[in-house]
């Protein structure tokens, strides 16, 4: 199992595809985008296979998600998820995408074995959209979306982080229409992961005041709190429920003394948190010829180090030297 120091156990495990995206969210990446890892140094098909099956067969792996950058850029992606959904015991096995390319593959991917998908989706406004994300294409995730229900990708999830006078005033509308739409939204706390180092305390939507406009127009009930278990979100029942509404406070309600994942980077290094400063390199020991067993003991090791928290709160806090791009959602 991979067992840190503080008694955490990581079964959720979230490899980025690659570094590469099609959108420039600006809390993600400058509009001119950034230095893309060269080619050799991405992990192949083969060698994410081989990372995930280690981690599944001999290190308690339950849980895979693909993500990025933004992973439907893999051309493999199907057969990656088809040889992932094969491993025994079979993990669950969903993807984080901004949807653009899903109204193509979504069909593809079900047959995969895929389990879920999350999708990224700040506003319900194309020009808004197009200010957030500095490409014109918010139709292609609307209909990526809808693709990824009729596929059975269900159920589908929404994530949006709000910012402050781009899209805050969104919260209520964004709900109505996924709730219309049948999927489940996410809100997420902007996180200062940004590559150009934008993000401010004072710019940040707070979960607060998220469930501060969402109350004026909901009626929302905390879901009970053992369903929640190490999950992230904190959700509320919509006005009686079934359906729900999650909250993701991960700077001002950080979850990190029940967080269960581990990251795999595009580059093949192991990483325990999306904040952390230091990555074990696998990718090097894998091209050298170590063995699964010797793979699977650096990998131990590596999450052994994890720490207790992110730490953003502290005022000696830095901000991780690569972006959310590389490191994986
Ligand atoms: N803060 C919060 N969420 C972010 N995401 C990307 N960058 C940030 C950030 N700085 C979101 C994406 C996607 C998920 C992987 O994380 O919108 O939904
Ligand atoms: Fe691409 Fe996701 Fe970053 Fe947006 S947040 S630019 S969709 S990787």
């Amino acid at each position: 199992m991979l067992r840190d120091s503080f008694g955490r156990v990581a079964t959720d495990l979230r490899v980025s595809l690659t570094d590469k995206c099609n959108l420039r969210c600006t809390y993600c990446m400058p509009p001119e985008g950034l230095d893309w890892l060269p080619n050799a140094q991405l992990l192949t098909a083969d060698e994410i296979v081989r990372l995930v099956t280690i981690g599944v067969e001999r290190l308690g792996i339950t849980e895979v998600r693909y993500t990025g950058g933004e992973p439907l850029i893999r051309r493999e992606l199907a057969d990656i998820v088809a040889r992932t959904t094969a491993l025994r015991p079979k993990p669950q096995v969903s993807l984080t995408t901004n949807g653009i390319g899903l109204a193509r593959l979504a069909g593809a991917l079900a047959e995969a074995g895929l389990d879920r998908v999350n999708v990224s989706l700040d506003t319900l406004d194309p020009d808004t959209f197009k200010r957030l994300a500095h490409r014109d294409r918010h139709a292609d995730v609307v209909a990526g979306l809808a693709a990824a229900a009729e596929a059975g990708l269900r159920p589908v999830k929404v994530n949006a982080v709000l910012m402050r006078g781009f899209n805050d005033h969104e919260a209520v509308p964004l709900l109505r229409w996924c709730l219309d739409q049948g999927y489940e939204l996410r809100f997420i706390e902007q996180m200062p992961l940004d590559a150009q180092h934008g993000w401010t305390r004072e710019g940040m939507v707070t979960a607060d005041e998220i469930l501060e406009r969402l109350s004026t127009a909901f009626d929302l009930t905390p879901d009970d709190p053992k369903a929640r278990g190490s999950a992230p979100a904190e959700r509320f029942l919509v006005d009686g429920g079934p359906a729900r509404v999650g909250v993701i406070g991960s700077v001002t309600r950080p979850f990190c003394g029940s967080c269960d994942r581990v990251r795999l980077t595009a580059d093949g290094q192991v990483r325990n948190c999306l904040f952390a400063t230091e990555e074990s390199d696998l990718k090097t020991a894998m091209r050298d010829g170590a063995s699964d067993e010797e793979l699977a003991e650096r990998w131990k090791a590596a999450v052994a180090r994890k720490r207790a928290g992110h730490g953003i709160d502290d005022p000696s806090f830095l901000q991780p030297s690569r972006p959310m791009s590389a490191i994986g959602g």
